[in-house]
């Protein structure tokens, strides 16, 4: 494995790594506030950081690369509302994203055809990713501070995830 590209899919380990941590906090912040329909939304999407993770891990080490497991700071859980929770979950895809993007371009840059087609599977998720994050944000938009539309939001988010994913 050329070592520039093993040394940005190990970076791109952590950025999962974090993203997985980053979401189960949020899980649990909206767990104890009640917001039970959240709570699952963003334990399942930790899941999913956590897929995309052990996927690096073990891609570098089958390519004949040493996958690095870092150590990750600790998560924020200091969110005043629903809105700036989907507001970091959408800026932490967005970070992903970037980075993604980033490592297709080196790729590129260093001809590096293999990595650069198991990232497109990375490209994929994150549209979706994004797609996701930036309809929830813009349904809370829409309800601001009605606390009946926050109930609703919270008993619908995961039927609505569903329906993103069967399309
Ligand atoms: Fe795997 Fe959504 O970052």
């Amino acid at each position: 494995m050329i070592p520039e590209i093993e040394k940005l899919l190990n970076e791109q380990i952590k950025y999962e790594a974090k993203a997985s941590a980053q979401y189960l906090s949020m899980a649990s912040w909206a767990d104890t506030r009640g917001y039970n329909g959240v709570a699952d939304f963003f334990y399942k999407q930790s899941e999913e950081e956590r897929v995309h993770m052990i996927k690096l891990v073990k891609f570098i080490n089958e390519r004949s690369g040493t996958a690095s497991i870092p150590a990750i700071e600790k998560p924020r859980d200091d969110f005043k509302s629903l809105m700036e929770l989907f507001e970091t979950f959408l800026k932490s895809e967005e970070f992903v994203t970037a980075k993604i993007n980033n490592v297709i371009y080196e790729c590129l840059q260093l001809k590096d055809y293999n990595v650069h087609n198991f990232m497109q599977w990375y490209v994929a998720e994150q549209l979706e990713e994004e797609a996701v994050a930036r309809t929830l944000l813009d349904k809370l938009k829409i309800i601001g501070d009605d606390k009946s539309g926050h109930y609703l939001f919270d008993r619908d988010i995961n039927t609505f995830q569903v329906a993103e994913e069967g399309k």
